[in-house]
Parts: C-alpha cells; structure tokens; sequence
C-alpha cells in the first residue's frame, strides 16, 4: 500500500506525527509533502523538529497569498508529483487551505481521499475553515471523524455511513505522547512566570484580527485582564502584521503584564500552556488540547465547530463581547468556575491506530 499524506500549516504538524509514526508499524511506502503554506521556522521547521516528523519528501513552497492563490499554487505544484507517485490513498487533515486543495487534487485523479478530523461544523460561513471542511468531506472517500457532532453533521449532509468512521483525536495522541517531555520545558523560567498565575493568548482568526476595531475591543479586553494576571502572548504572524498595520504597537506596549513572544515550538507551548491558569484563545485546536489537560479556556468566539468541548470539557464559549469575556476571565481568576472536565470519548491516545487499521482494511 502507498499513501501519500500532504500537510502545510501549523495545526496540520501535531496532526500528522502520530500517522507518521502509525504508518511506519506496517508494510505502508508514505510520501509526505509539505505545501509551504507555513513557511517560517517558528510556524513549521520547529514542529518537524519537536515532533520528530520527518523531513519532507517535497516541499511546495506555495508561501502566503490570499486563498485561491494559494489553493491554486498547490493544486498546480501537487499535481505532477500525486500523477507520478500513484498512491492508493491520500491523506489531508484539518481544515485549511492546503486540506482542501490537496483532496481536489486526489480527487481529481481519480485516488481515494482520507479525511481526518472530518465532519466538524461552526455551521458560520464566514470562516474560511468552514467552506475548506464541508468541501473536503463532499469529497472523501474515508471521513475519520473526532467527535460524535462530526458523524451526525456528515450523515446530515447526506453522506453514507460506511465512509464514516468515529477514530478519535490525532491532535490528542501527539498530546499524550509529549506531555512529560513538555514538562521539561524551560519556557516559564525563560519568560518569569510562576506556575498555575498566568494566562496563556493565542489570536490569529480573521475575524479576530483583521478588522482594525475587533482588535482594538480584544486589545482593551486584554488590558482589563492583565491587571490582574499575566497575560503571555505568542503572535501569530497574521496578528503580527495586523498589530503594525493598525498601529496598534503603542496601546500593546503600555500594557506592562501583557508578555509577547514569538510563536512557540510545540513543547513550549504545551508546557506554558498547561501550566497556565487558564487559556484566552480563539484557536480551534487549543480547544481540544485544553479541554484534555483540564485548564479553563476562553474561546474568544461566538462558535465552535468542537462542541465536544463546551459540553463534556473545560471550553468556555464566550464570543468577544467585552463585559463578557473579563467577567469570565475573573471568574476563572478568582477559581468561581466549576469545571466540567470531561476527557470526552477515544481521546485517548490511540487515534492514529485506528485510521491506520481501516486504511489497511480497505
Ligand atoms: C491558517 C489556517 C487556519 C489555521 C492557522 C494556524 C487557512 C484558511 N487558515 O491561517 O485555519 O488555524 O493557519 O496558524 O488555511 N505567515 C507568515 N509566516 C508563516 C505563515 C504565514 O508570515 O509561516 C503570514 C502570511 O504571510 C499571511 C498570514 O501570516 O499574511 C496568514 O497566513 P495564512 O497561511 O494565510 O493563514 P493563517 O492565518 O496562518
């Protein structure tokens, strides 16, 4: 069996590495391919490194641009390599820009497309990642699914239920695999901070940080929580760019408990991540990793294609609504949240075996 497996952005990496490792058990000939859509070494090379993913047979080197550039730039670079290499399967993960144009290009050759983290749904069509999930699942031949919201939203939508198989998270099995080595992270040292009295930012949505005045709320959210708590902040390169643009540098400066950093490497973040006393984030993936380290995590949206989360785990879906947001984050401050604190089903650890196994069934 031969399969090809195709990653470009960071959330892909932690993805990916447990297939990796998975497919290396069995008598499988693996291909992977890297689209460059993350490009620099904070938002890709660290994560090859940390995760002990292997260095990619081809890179596209497809870079930034906006989406259809980029969907186009991978489909024609893709192309020429899949017809050569035949596989008899493809496998993309996620919901990005290079999920999506990878499964076209499968599709299109007529070779069986393997989507994992298939079915979720923020049912909000303005997010980017929505149109990339529904039109990677239209298309799939095996949809491996996180969750049980992601096999009813595909049944709903019409897809038959043998494509359909419940796996559990790929994105939790390279969690549990890293979470001692991640302890020996020197990231809170580094950066000054006590254990358990900090909180830990993420921001990188468009809806978040690409609109001048939505930054400028989430800025003076931010300013009302970091007098009371440390706030630790990794900038994504999107919100990087944004924060110069709107020249927004000065309002970020004052805030003195307001720490910005690089983006981390995988152990780092892990690490600063569960030692936090809670999480601020409008990432998808962080609602997940939280949820199964048991920290509270703000989501700093008005929806969540995981829901998974907000009922059995510690996700708190609370939009970006002012009051809202810092209310919660007192709560959480002053420990008046109880919890809910579910692992919720086949999280645990053996996501990668399963897919594997129908992949080899097949
Ligand atoms: C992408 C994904 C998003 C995912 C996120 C994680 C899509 C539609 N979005 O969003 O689902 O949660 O990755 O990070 O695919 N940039 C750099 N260096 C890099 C990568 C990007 O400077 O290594 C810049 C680009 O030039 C661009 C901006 O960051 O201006 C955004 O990059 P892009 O790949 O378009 O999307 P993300 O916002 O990262």
């Amino acid at each position: 069996m031969k399969i090809v497996s195709v990653v470009g952005t960071r959330p892909n990496f932690m993805k990916i590495a447990p297939l990796v490792r998975e497919l290396r058990k069995h008598e499988i000939e693996h291909v992977l391919i890297h689209t460059g859509q993350h490009y620099d070494t904070e938002m890709s090379k660290l994560f090859f490194e940390d995760l002990g993913i292997p260095k990619p047979d081809a890179d596209l080197e497809v870079g930034s641009g906006t989406r259809d550039e980029q969907v186009k730039s991978i489909k024609e670079k893709l192309k020429p390599i899949i017809e050569n290499e035949k596989p008899d399967v493809m496998v993309v993960v996620g919901d990005v820009n290079s999920t999506l144009a990878a499964a076209e290009v499968a599709n299109k050759l007529g070779i069986k497309v393997a989507h994992v983290e298939a079915g979720l749904r923020s049912f909000d069509n303005t997010m980017p990642e929505e149109f990339n999930r529904i039109e990677t699942d239209k298309i799939s031949d095996f949809l491996f699914t996180t969750e049980k919201s992601g096999n009813e939203n595909l049944l709903k939508e019409g897809i038959s239920k043998d494509k359909i198989f419940f796996a559990g998270n790929v994105m939790i099995d390279t969690l549990l695999n890293h979470k001692e080595k991640a302890e020996n992270s020197k990231i809170l040292q580094k950066l000054g901070l006590e254990k358990n009295n900090y909180c830990a930012l993420t921001l990188h949505r468009p809806s978040n940080v690409d609109n001048k005045e939505d930054f400028e709320n989430i800025l003076s959210i931010l300013e009302k929580i970091q007098e009371k708590i440390k706030i630790v902040f990794p900038v994504h390169p999107r919100a990087r760019k944004n924060i110069q643009s709107f020249g927004l540098d000065n309002k970020i400066k004052d805030m003195k408990n307001l720490i910005l950093t690089e983006p981390l490497g995988y152990l780092d973040f892990l690490c600063l991540m569960s030692n936090s006393k809670f999480v601020l984030t409008d990432s998808g993936g962080i609602q997940e990793e939280a949820t199964v380290l048991g920290v509270p995590c703000i989501t700093l949206r008005k929806n969540t294609e995981r829901p998974v989360t907000v009922e059995q785990g510690t996700n708190l879906l609370v939009s970006i609504d002012n009051e809202k947001v810092v209310s919660k984050a007192m709560e959480v401050i002053d420990n008046k949240i109880e919890l809910k604190n579910k692992v919720p089903e086949l999280w645990d650890g053996r996501a990668a075996e399963r897919i594997v196994k129908v992949l080899l069934n097949s």
